[in-house]
């Protein structure tokens, strides 16, 4: 008895030793003070309310290097409550910084919340947004920059310069009442337009001759778009954090919630030339452009923009089948990216999810098998750890598709940590989909249009697919991933199209172990903020 409470003594110090030097170690600090606040603008040429992170739309900029502890304070000024969310941050151990509302309670009005967690082995292009009710339609969003570490070499020699372009559809209309036209049953209507960081008239400047790092993330609610640089030629390099084989493209889609980077090289004759996102796979198309500045120009833009690619959904999945990561380059870490071989791993399960658009007590819904998902008042992350029953049920949705009709629930998936799965996306629907994954990044390892069989194996890319955290899903066609469950926790599986999050395309998905071990799972943080019925005692 003695021997055994020493023992517990001794592991649960080494514990927290370890503990200290996982997450202190050597890793610099960051410290960020974020005030979020209403403002007016007129990025459409009409003054409309939109939300400011430190004065700023789009937000500031969250630049850092892997493994960089990051402690942001962020104050809620709005009038309702509030959370971002770091899209393609995998929270190690860590999903109570996650930052949406199955993990975290919002920040109140004129409440903080100081968020503290690490890029943590990773690098690449990446966003941050806000994740609750319509705020993302306002603004409230930013590019997060993780860059290399200094020991670790980059596939391609150091560019001159970089730029951010957060890109994405844009409605003249208020959050408020967008979200209000979600609440009473009706779809979200087409946007007014597209903003190149938060603008339809941004430049660029470089010198020519030199080449420059161009990061792209769609931050729209809605809508794929096109992307291309009159004259020139664009070289991808990274995909949300893969480094991938070097091809170059005329023109490139990005789809909602997706981030990548490419290079430019300013070859051509000095003259400013047009920047252009467009619309994709929408009848009408809305095209923004902005000017690329030779810094010896003294010639402004001109002639045609040029066009979007003719062909569509073939295009595209044509070209995301050749974003292949590059095996030889490391990633964070000085390790092939193929090192790993994801393609010889046995697959614990299939989890096959089907997306649709029901109407449910003659409303606007949006589900996936079947199930269309409401947020609890409480937590799922804070309900399963302080055990509070009722909050949601673990067999609350299907991991194939059901017959039926569709219902209205908090559904939670379990699954075993460290399961190798595979999952399909199987669209039925006429329209593009995005599927996003918090905690991780998968290999997508396949795109075909029609219904998916087991037989759609045999077209797999098993060898060198990309690692992302949001795949796009073409109209009657599938999309496969595999996933590793590598990292415990509560993690949302969602829509990045808003409105159907918001509507219920989104469930939970819990990644657990019965072994209690902070090797797993960092303990809640001392700061939480509680709600609902953690809050109330249950
Ligand atoms: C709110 O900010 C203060 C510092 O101004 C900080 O001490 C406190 O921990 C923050 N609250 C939360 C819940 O993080
Ligand atoms: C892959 O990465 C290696 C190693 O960093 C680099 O030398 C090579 O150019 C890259 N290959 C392609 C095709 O991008």
């Amino acid at each position: 008895m003695e021997m055994t409470r020493l023992l517990h003594l001794i592991c649960g110090i080494l514990v927290l030793l370890l503990r200290f030097s996982v997450v202190k170690a050597d890793d610099p600090y960051r410290f960020f003070t974020w005030t979020v606040t209403y403002g007016t603008i007129a990025p459409l040429g009409v003054p409309q309310q939109v939300i400011l992170i430190n004065g700023q739309f789009p937000g500031p900029r969250l630049d850092c290097v892997t493994n960089d502890n990051i402690v942001l304070n962020l104050i809620n000024k709005l009038d309702e409550p509030f959370l971002l969310t770091w899209n393609g941050i995998k929270q190690r151990k860590n999903s109570w910084q996650d930052g949406v509302l199955g993990t975290n309670c919002p920040i109140p009005p004129n409440k903080n919340y100081t968020y503290i967690f690490q890029p943590k082995d990773q690098i690449g292009s990446y966003t941050y947004f806000p994740s609750t009710a319509m705020h993302r339609a306002s603004g409230g969003f930013g590019a997060i920059n993780v860059y290399s570490r200094s020991v670790i070499p980059i596939p391609y020699p150091t560019p001159a310069g970089e730029f951010t372009l957060l890109i994405g559809d844009w409605h003249k209309t208020n959050h408020k009442t967008l979200q209000r036209t979600l609440d009473s049953g009706r779809a979200l209507p087409f946007p007014d337009g597209i903003l190149i960081n938060g603008q339809i008239h941004t430049t660029f400047s470089g010198d020519q001759g030199k080449t420059y790092k161009f990061r792209i993330s769609n931050v729209g609610l809605s809508t794929s778009f096109n992307f291309r640089i009159q004259g020139h030629k664009m070289k991808v390099v990274e995909v949300e954090g893969s480094h991938v084989m070097q091809n170059v493209y005329d023109s490139i889609d990005v789809h909602v919630g997706q981030s990548l980077a490419v290079l430019v090289t300013l070859d051509q004759a000095p003259k400013d030339y047009y920047i252009v996102a467009s619309t994709r796979f929408t009848r009408r198309v809305l095209t923004s452009t902005a000017v690329l500045h030779y810094s010896n120009s003294h010639t402004p833009v001109s002639g045609p923009v040029p066009a979007a690619p003719r062909l569509q959904f073939h295009w595209s999945m044509q070209q995301a089948r050749t974003f292949r990561w590059n095996l030889t380059a490391n990633a964070a870490r000085p390790n092939p990216q193929g090192s790993y071989h994801y393609g010889r791993i046995t697959r614990s399960r299939t989890i096959v999810l089907s997306n649709s658009a029901p109407l449910i007590n003659g409303k606007q819904r949006y589900a996936v098998n079947s199930v269309s998902y409401i947020n609890p008042d409480t937590p799922l992350k804070l309900a399963d750890y302080f055990n509070i029953p009722g909050v949601f049920s673990t067999n609350s949705i299907e991991s194939t598709p059901t017959l039926g009709s569709a219902h209205i629930a908090t559904s939670l998936m379990p699954a075993s940590l460290h399961e190798f799965i595979e999952v399909i996306f199987q669209n039925d629907e006429n329209t593009m989909q995005a599927w996003h994954l918090d905690g991780y990044d998968f290999w997508v390892v396949g795109f075909g249009s029609g219904k998916w069989s087991s037989a759609r194996r045999r077209s797999y890319n098993l060898v060198d697919a990309p690692t992302r955290h949001t795949t796009q899903v073409y109209p009657k066609s599938w999309t496969a991933i595999l996933v590793s469950l590598d990292n415990q926790g509560m993690w949302n599986l969602r829509s990045s199209m808003w409105s159907r999050q918001y509507l219920g395309q989104q469930f939970y998905l819990k990644v657990w172990t019965p072994v209690k071990s902070l090797a797993n799972e960092y303990n809640i943080p001392s700061n939480v903020l509680l709600c609902g019925r953690a809050k109330r005692g249950f």
